[in-house]
């Protein structure tokens, strides 16, 4: 039976994840599609209804509705009841199923370079949507102290009352003060979209070295200029493509009930840079 699925957010022009689930499709040989479905913020309800109608098997979600989302679920997971956000959705005959496979795309690359992450200090570096995910997974693993950096202070203080509430340690910094960071950092992650416009990278090369895990979520171009500083300070990296692969391959296993074609998917990301 064919199946439709979808990504749904605004801009949607340059996702990826239609090429990397069509990828799959064709793979295993599946009569399934995967479209980009642009839906401006204030038009949310209007897009699900027509979603609805067009009896679409489930859709992924992101900027700028992965929390207004949850308003128009039926049922949700604990992961998206912990982050209060879903980027997965599944459409069982009209009734909205969500998931948030963020979080565990996230951990999944650290995992498999059997790097530990409880008891370490991290540098975390925006205060969206991609962010609240990212601390609940840290929260998960047990990390001692995250230390929040932000354009916007307050959105900072807002995350940093979240991570407390599920026990972490937190500090909250502003961008501005980016070049007095002097701490002693295990991981140093951006969730922030700064790097997308290949922005120049303000976290201090000083803070960075071979024993700093330099993790950036931005994922075009591959390498950001956070990843180049890290590069010459020899820290660890991992690079977005990794999170974006791996919170790919758990929305398609949510869907399709069966194991994703990982080689494939991923084949279709790095075709792509
Ligand atoms: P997502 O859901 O992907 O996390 P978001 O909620 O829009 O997206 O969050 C984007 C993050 O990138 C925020 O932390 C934002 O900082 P503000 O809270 O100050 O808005 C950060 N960000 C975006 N553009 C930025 C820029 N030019 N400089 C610094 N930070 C930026």
């Amino acid at each position: 039976m064919l199946k439709t699925f979808a990504v749904i957010g605004d801009p949607i022009d340059h996702s990826l994840s239609p090429a990397i689930h069509n990828a799959a499709y064709r793979q295993l040989n599946l009569e399934c599609t995967y479209i980009g479905y642009k839906i401006p913020r204030a038009e949310l309800t209007s897009g699900i209804e027509s979603l609805k109608a067009i009896k679409i098997s489930g859709f992924n979600v992101t900027i700028p509705h992965k929390i207004e989302i949850m308003k128009f679920l039926d049922e949700f997971d604990d992961n998206c009841k912990l982050i209060g956000a879903a980027n997965t959705i599944v459409n069982d005959n009209g009734l909205l199923k969500g998931y948030n496979t963020d979080m565990d795309g996230f951990l999944e690359p650290i995992k498999k370079r059997d790097i530990s992450i409880k008891g370490s200090h991290v540098l975390l570096i925006g205060a969206g949507g991609a962010s609240r995910a990212i601390i609940a997974g840290l929260g998960k693993e047990h990390v001692k102290k995250i230390s929040i950096i932000n354009r916007t202070l307050e959105k900072a203080n807002e995350l940093g009352n979240f991570a407390r509430k599920i026990g972490i340690k937190t500090e909250t910094l502003t961008l501005e003060n980016a070049l007095e960071l002097n701490g002693d950092y295990n991981f140093i992650v951006n969730a922030s979209s700064l790097g997308l416009k290949n922005e120049s990278n303000l976290i201090p090369p000083k803070i960075m070295n071979e024993r700093t895990v330099v993790y950036d979520i931005v994922y075009k171009p591959v390498n950001t200029e956070l990843i180049k500083d890290a590069k010459s300070k020899n820290s660890q990296i991992i690079y977005g493509y990794e999170m974006l692969l791996e919170q790919a391959v758990r929305s398609f296993e949510i869907w399709l009930k069966q194991k994703a074609p990982y080689d494939a998917m991923k084949k279709v990301i790095l075709g792509k840079f």
